[in-house]
């Protein structure tokens, strides 16, 4: 990969005197989902597929970039601290939001280094793309690292992760920090438990004898348009069931009104499953919602609905559903700690059984699952994994499964006959098979190559 990107570059730029590669590597969750922005934890790795880029300084702030794949155009742009949006969808925002985002960061903390020195680039890369394979936050990671690099500056890796996590919410997407995370704090044959805020990570190996394998369901997880505003209904759906949990328990916890995510509700109130079980079951208006809460409308969107544009999100015709979607993170936040335990023991039986029950929750109580998504879990479980679930934001894109290492490549065949080759449905799509369904091991987090 780095080797095409570096001649790919010679051939673009053939004046260069030096060049430089940077790489950052994609991820899969293997528990944890949409548990991030509300504070709680994910134990995701990063894999062994990466985004590359060869690149040198340029004695301006313009950023030049092409892609070897010459369906990207090539981008140009000048950092500064406001850069202009490209289109909705178009790939150049996440390199836009990873230059404005160390832009922001010199400028607080090394304000000589501004104005940033621009680079001139190639990218290449083996990621799947919308395969809800975290993509686009190792593009904006790798970015980043490569403005850093011919900066000359120096950002520990949690405080990157926390400015790239914030620097992505510039496509428009409310991402938590989990992708950008893992993608710079990895270590190789390690998953990490990342805890937020502060973040906090802890490697912890894989079941030994187990691989985890990644398979597509091959219905596109875009970032764009219908499941952007799916994602950003969910984060604000467990914002809204806050409002209302808070409420429904001030009286017996009258601090508890400084929480300002879910995980300062689980910690406040032990016994959150009872609290949450007293909200309404039907799905709600937000006039009712914030009727519940004891709070205005206006004062309740404010807090909840407002889009990194400023405008507010739309209200979902068939309603928002707090008491489902809390249902699903704070079960999911405890899942979390019993599979890193389960992982440090060794014991494969009930990371799988943690897994199977993440995706019914996925599935019911966060509908993020799609019918290709269940149907690929199935036919993984009946082919011997001993867990299998949807990986990232859902509305499509992969899922992953808990394997024996030695059945691996049997495992690997039945599945590509059962989901891809079987029946009428054509869905490998003429696709190479390695990128669609393979294993894959811990990789190392991103960094220059040296
Ligand atoms: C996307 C986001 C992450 C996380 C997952 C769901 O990948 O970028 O921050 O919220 O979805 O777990």
């Amino acid at each position: 990969m780095a080797i095409g990107a570096v001649e790919a570059f010679r051939d673009l730029f053939p004046d260069s005197r030096d060049v430089q590669v940077v790489r950052a590597p994609g991820r899969v969750n293997i528990i944890g989902e949409h548990t991030d922005y509300n504070g709680l934890p994910v134990l995701p790795m990063a894999i062994d597929r990466e985004i590359v880029i060869a690149f040198e300084r340029t004695g301006n702030p313009g950023v030049e970039i092409a892609n070897v794949d010459d369906s990207y155009p090539s981008v140009g742009f000048d950092l500064s601290a406001d850069i202009e949006h490209y289109e909705t969808g178009h790939w150049g925002n996440y390199v836009k939001a990873a230059g404005q985002a160390v832009w922001h960061w010199a400028a607080e903390h090394h304000p000589g280094a501004v104005p940033l020195f621009g680079i001139r680039g190639v990218v290449a890369g083996d990621i799947p793309q919308g395969a809800g394979l975290s993509s686009s936050s190792a593009l904006v990671v790798a970015a980043a690292c490569a403005l850093i690099a011919a900066n000359g500056l120096h950002i520990p890796k949690p405080e990157l992760a926390d400015l790239l996590a914030s620097g992505e919410r510039y496509v428009g997407t409310q991402g938590g920090g989990m992708d950008q995370a893992v993608t710079i704090m990895a270590e190789k044959n390690y998953a990490l438990k990342i805890d937020f805020s502060p973040l906090r990570v802890r490697p912890i190996p894989l079941p030994r004898g187990y691989v985890i394998v990644v398979a597509n369901s091959m219905v596109p997880a875009n970032k764009t348009g219908a499941a952007r505003v799916a994602f950003n209904t969910r984060v604000a759906e467990c914002k809204l069931g806050l409002e209302m949990l808070k409420s429904h328990v001030r009286q017996r916890h009258p601090e508890i009104g400084n929480a300002a995510l879910l995980r300062d509700f689980a910690l406040a109130v032990p016994d959150w499953r009872a609290a949450v079980g007293h909200l309404p079951e039907m799905p709600m208006t937000l006039a009712e919602i914030a009727d519940y809460s004891r709070i205005s409308v206006d004062e309740l969107g404010a807090k909840c609905l407002v889009q990194q544009d400023g405008t507010l999100l739309g209200e979902p015709e068939s309603g928002f559903e707090p008491r489902k979607r809390c249902r699903h993170v704070l079960s999911e936040g405890q899942r979390v700690e019993l599979a890193a335990d389960a992982m440090e023991q060794g014991d494969a039986e009930a990371l799988g059984r943690l897994m199977n029950e993440s995706h019914a929750s996925c599935a019911s109580d966060y509908e993020i699952s799609c019918p290709e998504l269940d149907d690929l879990v199935r036919v993984m479980r009946r082919h011997g994994a001993l867990g299998a679930r949807l990986t990232g934001a859902g509305f499509g894109g992969c899922a992953v499964a808990l394997v024996k290492e030695a059945e691996s490549a049997a495992f690997t065949n039945n599945v590509w006959w059962s989901y891809y080759e079987n029946g009428a449905r054509e869905r490998a799509d003429g696709r190479n098979r390695d990128d669609i369904l393979f294993a894959c091991s811990p990789s190392d987090g991103a960094g220059l190559i040296t």
